[in-house]
């Protein structure tokens, strides 16, 4: 036990040292030092965890099915570049992205700010991505055989009229190398995405995207379809958005992606983290009344602790995904998570 503790505590001082640069430097460095700690084995040794003793899934498409419930959110791994060593943690899943047809930079530096204090991250990243194709190398080099989720948007200089050839063009790229795919229409940084979520788009855009899931699932396993709703919509508008995904007979529900509603410094962006915590169950607790037991909902915002996790569970959530916990925490989170449930 005392063992295991001090492990801990050795990742923790190995993440924490990075938090002293600016947030999208010390996020590439994290990262990279997990890669090369995976690499020689020594991530493994940290972790009480290791690899080989994960659960064999019969059904990864199925995401009712996994025993491990815990995953990682989109944004943390835009190009599935990181799966291996995020796998090794002991996360159940990961979704990746999001990615656009074309690579792109995103906005302009400094885009993404840690507040220590309160424990929140705001971002204004705007889907930098090196691209659809890449990620679809990554996802055919990967050696991890743990369940991807992929989330696809749109290319930021594509009017919304037009935005459904972005999403079909990467479902079409990612459908054969994903268990589940999550169509990103709530992101507050690409200029008027949110309006996709709107009567006007958003019939159609589901539209399309089952007709082409219906086509690619002819020749390829059923891969499931969520829709990632933003945790600023109304409670009519939440109704009108799930209705929708259920009559369009899509089968999944992310919620929630990062709010504007604050009055964050570093200005404007999407906030994550603690402070986003209610909000998001609030929206979470309304989603799982509207739509029950029809659809499963993968849960995401604000889990920092292990009963955070629970409280998510407790809420409705099928799936429960974390990122800003996991900046603040490191993979101590993800082992209190998984010890509290003794998966
Ligand atoms: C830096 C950053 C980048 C993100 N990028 C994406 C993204 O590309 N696609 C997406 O669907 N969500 C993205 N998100 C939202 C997260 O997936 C998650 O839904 C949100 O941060 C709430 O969870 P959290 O409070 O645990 O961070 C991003 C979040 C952060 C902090």
């Amino acid at each position: 036990m005392q063992q295991y503790a001090f492990k801990m505590y050795l990742l923790k001082i190995f993440i924490k040292l990075f938090h002293f640069l600016p947030g999208e430097v010390s996020h590439d460095l994290a990262l990279s030092g997990l890669k090369v700690l995976h690499r020689f084995g020594l991530l493994e040794f940290l972790l009480e965890r290791r690899t080989e003793d994960k659960e064999i899934l019969k059904k990864p498409n199925d995401v009712r099915t996994y025993k491990n419930k815990l995953g990682i959110a989109a944004g943390l791994d835009k190009d599935g570049e990181y799966i291996d060593c995020l796998s090794a943690l002991g996360v159940g899943f990961i979704e990746v992205g999001t990615v656009t047809p074309k690579p792109q930079y995103g906005n302009a530096k400094p885009r993404l700010f840690r507040n220590r204090k309160d424990k929140s991250l705001l971002n204004r990243l705007g889907f930098n991505n090196k691209g659809v194709e890449y990620l679809v190398k990554n996802l055919k080099e990967r050696t991890s055989s743990i369940p991807i989720g992929v989330s696809i948007g749109k290319n930021f200089d594509t009017p919304n009229d037009e935005a459904y050839r972005d999403y079909l063009f990467c479902l079409e790229r990612v459908y054969e190398y994903s268990n589940y795919i999550a169509i990103n229409i709530s992101s507050p940084n690409t200029k008027e995405l949110r309006n996709l979520s709107s009567k006007e788009f958003l019939k159609d855009l589901l539209l399309k995207i089952k007709e082409k899931q219906v086509l690619l699932s002819k020749t390829l396993e059923y891969v499931p379809i969520f829709i990632k709703i933003s945790p600023d919509e109304n409670q009519q508008k939440i109704e009108e958005i799930c209705n929708c995904i259920i009559e369009s007979e899509i089968d999944g529900i992310i919620t929630s992606n990062t709010t504007i509603e604050h009055n964050d410094k570093n200005g404007y962006g999407g906030l994550s983290g603690l402070p986003l915590k209610d909000k998001a169950t609030r929206k979470l607790i309304l989603i799982k009344k509207i739509v029950g037991n029809q659809l499963p909902i993968i849960a995401s915002g604000g889990v920092m602790s292990a009963l955070d996790y629970q409280e998510k569970i407790d809420a409705g959530a099928d799936l429960v995904q974390i990122y800003t916990g996991f900046i603040f925490e490191g993979p101590k989170l993800i082992q209190d998570i998984l010890k509290s449930q003794t998966i």
